[in-house]
């Protein structure tokens, strides 16, 4: 089989990708482990940034996203006893929206359906060969087991942080950067009216809480958790205790409200670089080139930054002009170092260490942050998401 473009990897940036490229009249393949439903099912991000939501209203994909997105204008930050609302709207005139991942994968999902795009699922033994040339592949078994190549002018390695197409960039050329934590999430589903109207944000010394939701009827929470802690850990009343006590139950007549937790899991988190995003003919984009830790809500909203703009520079480059393909990497790169640091400082600035000067520095922190204009400004200018291409 042959095409223009090989896409590794159904997740949003690989499918947002195909889509773009289609919207410019360029063919792409995309291949992907996993079954649609298992990629359309899966929890994760919650929160788009506008400039994520400005470019899939430009693309066509923003019809259910306008009817059902809750539009946020800013969070709380709160420690023991204070509450504080830092409004994004007022301080930086941009805001964010509550749209699962969940409900973007459909989106694409059926926007791929709609224009024919051809997604080959459950695939195995995915493999990447002559980047180096004008003439790359990539072989994988399909999901009958039969051997397959897929060849194409350009490769792009969507497939997240555990595929194949970061380790094809030669060890000679790349260079990695890693940081990890002393500390997980435990995520938590429950059908349950959100107790806030926007997200919730919590320093607490039994360790960070966040109150985030999906729906008028379906709130999302996160409880800092040590490594490796097992699920069995945290039977459904320690995790509502946890969330009471962290959230502030009962603080100034504010009470938090429970329901049937329907989902939960651990979350490790990490921070990861990898450089240069392309290599000859195989181009990175979204969680495959770079990591963070979620306290920041970045790695959704950065996947898509990354495809829009690869996308234009794939066209080009295409046509014979090579110089926006060129300078993807160094482009793309300095948004990510820039969302790299603002979730490295929200988690350091949230999760408890135990250490109590690390405490008396964060509380510091946070008392800046929401009594300073330039602080809080600060804060929502990197929340709220940088205009792509910046
Ligand atoms: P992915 O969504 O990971 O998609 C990669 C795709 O490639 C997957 O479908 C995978 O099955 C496929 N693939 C893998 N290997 C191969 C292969 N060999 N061949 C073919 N296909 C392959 N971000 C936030 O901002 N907030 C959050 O709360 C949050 N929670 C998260 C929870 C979890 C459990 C995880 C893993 C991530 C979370 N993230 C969160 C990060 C966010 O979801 C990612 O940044 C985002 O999904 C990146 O999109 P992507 O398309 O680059 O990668
Ligand atoms: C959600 C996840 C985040 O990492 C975050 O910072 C805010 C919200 C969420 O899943 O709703």
């Amino acid at each position: 089989m042959r095409t223009q473009v090989a896409i590794v990897g159904a997740g949003p940036s690989g499918l947002l990708l195909s889509h773009l490229l289609a919207a410019d009249g360029v063919e792409s393949v995309v291949l992907e482990t996993r079954s649609e439903e298992y990629v359309a099912g899966r929890i994760r991000a919650g929160i788009l940034e506008q400039s994520s939501v400005d470019l899939l209203r430009s693309v066509g994909l923003g019809d259910r996203l306008d009817r059902e997105a809750d539009p946020h204008r800013g969070i709380y930050l709160q420690w023991p006893g204070e509450r504080h609302h830092l409004d994004f709207v007022d301080l930086v005139g941009r805001q964010v929206f509550v749209y699962g991942q969940t409900e973007v994968q459909k989106d694409l999902g059926a926007a791929a359906r709609a224009r024919g795009q051809q997604v080959v699922y459950e695939i195995g033994d995915t493999a990447l060969h002559d980047l180096d040339t004008d003439r790359p592949s990539v072989t994988y078994t399909d999901a009958a087991g039969r051997s397959q190549r897929l060849e194409a002018d350009v490769v792009v390695g969507c497939d997240g942080s555990f595929g194949p197409s970061r380790a094809a960039v030669p060890e000679a050329v790349r260079r990695t950067w890693e940081r990890t934590y002393d500390y997980s999430w435990l995520g938590v589903l429950a059908d349950v009216a959100p107790s806030t109207d926007e997200l919730i944000y919590a320093w607490h010394p039994d360790g960070f809480a966040l109150h985030s939701m999906r729906s008028s009827t379906v709130s999302r929470f996160y409880l800092q958790v040590p490594n490796d802690t097992a699920i069995e850990e945290w039977p459904d009343d320690r995790i509502w205790d946890g969330l009471a006590t962290r959230l502030g139950h009962g603080v100034d007549g504010w009470s938090l409200a429970t329901g049937a937790i329907t989902e939960k899991s651990v979350l490790p988190m990490r921070s990861f670089v990898q450089q240069p995003m392309r290599h000859g003919r195989l181009f990175l984009a979204g969680d495959a080139a770079h990591i963070v830790p979620p306290t920041g809500a970045k790695g959704l909203n950065l996947a898509v930054a990354d495809v829009a703009l690869l996308a234009p520079a794939l066209v080009a480059m295409l046509k014979g002009d090579h110089g926006l393909a060129d300078a993807y990497s160094d482009t793309a790169l300095r948004r990510v170092w820039r969302c790299t640091h603002f979730s490295w400082w929200m988690t350091t600035m949230l999760h408890t260490s135990g250490d109590p000067f690390d405490q008396q520095l964060q509380l510091s922190q946070l008392r800046w942050v929401t009594s300073s204009e330039a602080g809080a400004a600060g804060l929502a200018e990197n929340y709220a998401g940088l205009a792509i291409g910046s």
